[in-house]
């Protein structure tokens, strides 16, 4: 499958069809509650359609000066400011905020809920979920509930979302990788290890590193994380090959249900998507604030 980034700005015509009125991403966090001008995420559509085949893939630089810091940790719930401060470097604790913060105007922007009234469950294996739609039943109003993943690293994140299909992502900064080795015997398969040994080390590096995001994707998308062994999960390590998802814990039929998607987000990262599906069109949008700096009150 074929992607393209999209600037948020303005959003495409066809996802612009809920009133900016209505509020959502293009408010700033406490607007609703009349703390900001409504310029403050200027750079970010008002409102945002998902409709049941899309899956929309938002690229968010972390570290970028312009995010209203201090406004964006305030739309987070007591248990992710409770997270926020058990990290030791101030840089570690504000991507978090800004990825955290980010996930919830987008979904904000996705469903018409303020952002920080977004109530996040967790799964069995700390997948975080989008717990209700609207008040009530989440599927009363026809429209399946809103799935999504986010995955960071360094100071890049990915959050991707969609309509009743589960999606994971996974995103990881193009490194020397001197345990590829280690890293092939401990989470590859036979199989997947028989073609690695037939790269260069250099090819090695970045055919484990991709072929490590293909496998967290899927193992995200499924809730189980790194739970469970990754050499189950069975992928293309070549470089000359398609990306595939070739076999769930022997089963390729599971393997099947499912599309891989590999992205490339920025220079120097590899990232993956796995989606429940194939009957889907993905975007793949910028979400950042403009520059200059954003005037927060
Ligand atoms: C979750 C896990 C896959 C993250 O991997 P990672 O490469 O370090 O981090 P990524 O940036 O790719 O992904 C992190 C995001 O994945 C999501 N996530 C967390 N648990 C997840 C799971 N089980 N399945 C899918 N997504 C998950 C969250 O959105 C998280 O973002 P957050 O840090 O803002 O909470 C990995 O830490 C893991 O499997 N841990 C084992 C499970 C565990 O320890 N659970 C403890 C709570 S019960």
């Amino acid at each position: 499958m074929t992607h393209r980034w999209l600037s948020t700005d303005p959003p495409g015509p066809a996802r612009r069809s809920r009133d900016p009125s209505a509020g959502g991403l293009g408010e700033p966090p406490a607007a609703r509650s009349g703390h900001q001008p409504a310029s403050a995420w200027p750079d970010l559509p008002a409102a945002l359609d998902l409709r049941s085949h899309d899956v929309d893939v938002w690229r968010v630089h972390l570290d970028h000066p312009a995010w209203p810091l201090e406004q964006i940790a305030g739309l987070l719930s007591p248990d992710e400011q409770e997270r926020a401060s058990t990290f030791a470097f101030a840089r570690d604790r504000q991507r978090f905020q800004v990825s955290r913060g980010v996930v919830r105007l987008l979904l904000a922007g996705y469903v018409d809920v303020a952002p920080d009234a977004i109530t996040f469950r967790y799964g069995p294996n700390g997948k975080p979920e989008f717990a209700v739609e609207t008040s009530g039943d989440p599927r009363a109003s026809g429209h399946p509930r809103v799935e999504f993943n986010a995955s960071r690293s360094r100071g890049l994140a990915l959050c991707a979302f969609a309509r009743g299909r589960r999606v994971g992502v996974d995103l990881e900064a193009l490194r020397r990788l001197p345990e590829a080795e280690g890293v092939a015997d401990r989470c590859f398969s036979r199989r997947e290890r028989s073609e690695l040994a037939a790269l260069s080390h250099g090819d090695l590096e970045g055919a484990v590193l991709r072929g490590w995001t293909r496998k967290e994707a899927y193992a995200k998308a499924v809730g189980d994380g790194l739970t469970r062994p990754l050499d189950g999960i069975e992928v293309s390590v070549s470089p000359t090959e398609p990306p595939a998802l070739r076999a769930i814990h022997g089963d390729p039929l599971t393997a099947r249900r499912w599309s891989l998607v590999t992205l490339s987000p920025d220079a120097g990262y590899v990232a993956a998507l796995v989606v429940e599906g194939h009957d889907y069109e993905l975007t793949c949008r910028a979400g950042q604030p403009t520059t200059p700096p954003l005037r927060c009150p």
